[in-house]
């Protein structure tokens, strides 16, 4: 039953993306099969990457990955095409630095970079996950950097951890400063490995209902990792972000650059252990796409949807993939939701750990069952 709604749901979506495109541009096709390339022949290396649509132009920006392990040696890459096609290499649109004292020197890590355009500044904003050179992945920061040019150069305004002393807006009073450092070390000590069963009693899950690791970093901020960058309809644009060790996902609000944290944020699904968000809006309502946390292997992706993007989220049971191996995401993890011409695109990475720079790309159509319950297929080839 399911793969026949899905038949005919993409028999409509062929027919109404190439009646679109008649007008638009002619039709393109996404192909997970093959290496995807350049215009130059080159293997496209722009992971954990989005896409921004300006006019007739895509603009797909994303990590440039060194072979060998997760550190930069160069910064985000971006890459240009009209029909999906031939991809032009625009070259590195962030660069990391070679000072040895700067946050974004060399060693540093940069991941899941996201681009949007600012139509009241006439900027480019760059939202990244940005991690200290030679400190792994425990400053956990969010970097911010802008440009004339969807080309850029950007220029980094910012790296830090994000709302500091502000609690979340869906936090109850009576959890506030709850816990305190001390009181955090003096139960658990250092929490050495998040996956590592003897902390997840019911009482570890309790407290991080009630707000443990959001107390630990309220005054220095929140921890930001994995990320997106989502805009809505009226323009508000929001930061979201896994936080509190990858426990929790925190929605926060942008201010009218898109530039900084308005102060205005929730929590989402504590100790949910959610990563990679996708988020995408159908009808009013939004919907987020997740993947667990198993650093660069595959697992099933989850999701949940709200009817205000600041207010409850609902978690739904199983998966929206279907399809051959849809228990593991289709080998993939994803990284971003991008609306062409109208139509949802789901972006995802299909990782290779030994070599980052070989990992390949997964792009699939975001279609929605009678019920208006989004469904991802694998589609090998598609229009
Ligand atoms: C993944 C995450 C990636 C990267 C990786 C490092 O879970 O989604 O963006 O941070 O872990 O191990």
């Amino acid at each position: 039953m399911k793969k026949l709604l899905l038949l005919l749901a993409l028999v409509v979506i062929g027919a109404t993306a190439s009646a679109q495109n008649r007008h638009q541009r002619p039709s393109y096709k996404f192909d997970n099969v093959n290496v995807m390339v350049d215009t130059d022949g080159q293997r496209i290396n722009c992971h954990g990457g989005g896409l921004l649509q300006r006019d007739s132009v895509i603009y797909w920006y994303g990590e440039q990955r060194p072979g060998f392990d997760s550190k930069m040696q160069k910064g985000v890459a971006c890459y240009s095409t009209t029909d999906f096609k031939r991809w032009k290499n625009e070259g590195i649109v962030f660069e990391i630095s070679d000072d040895p004292d700067s946050p974004i020197g060399k060693g540093c890590i940069i991941e899941r970079p996201k681009v949007v355009y600012n139509p009241k500044t006439g900027k480019y904003v760059l939202w990244f996950h940005h991690e200290l050179p030679g400190r792994g992945y425990e400053a956990a920061h969010a970097g911010v950097a802008v440009s004339d040019s969807p080309t850029g150069p950007f220029k980094l305004v910012r790296t830090a951890r994000v709302n500091p002393g502000v609690w979340p807006m869906n936090m109850p009073v009576e959890n506030r400063g709850k816990w305190t450092v001390e009181s955090y070390n003096k139960v658990y000590g250092d929490l050495a490995d998040p996956q590592d069963n003897k902390w997840w009693t019911d009482q570890f899950y309790a407290d991080v209902n009630s707000g443990m690791f959001n107390d630990r970093d309220h005054e220095g901020g929140q921890m930001a990792r994995d990320m997106t960058i989502f805009v809505d309809d009226d323009g508000k644009a929001y930061h979201i972000y896994s936080s509190e060790e990858n426990l929790t996902l925190n929605i926060a609000e942008l201010n009218d650059e898109y530039t900084d944290h308005t102060g205005k944020y929730i929590t989402l699904a504590p100790a949910g252990h959610n990563e990679a968000p996708v988020i995408f809006k159908n009808k009013g309502k939004y919907w987020m796409v997740c993947s667990g946390c198993t650093g660069w292997a595959p697992n099933q992706a989850r999701y949940m949807c709200a009817d205000d993007i600041l207010g409850e989220w609902t978690i739904m049971e199983g998966t929206p993939c279907i399809g051959d191996k849809a228990e593991l995401t289709f080998m993939g993890q994803g990284t971003f939701a991008a609306n062409i011409d109208g139509k949802l695109v789901f972006m995802a990475d299909i990782w290779t750990p030994r070599c980052l720079a070989d990992s390949r790309y997964l792009w699939l159509p975001i279609l929605f069952d009678q019920n208006d319950i989004p469904v991802i297929p694998y589609v090998p080839q598609w229009n």
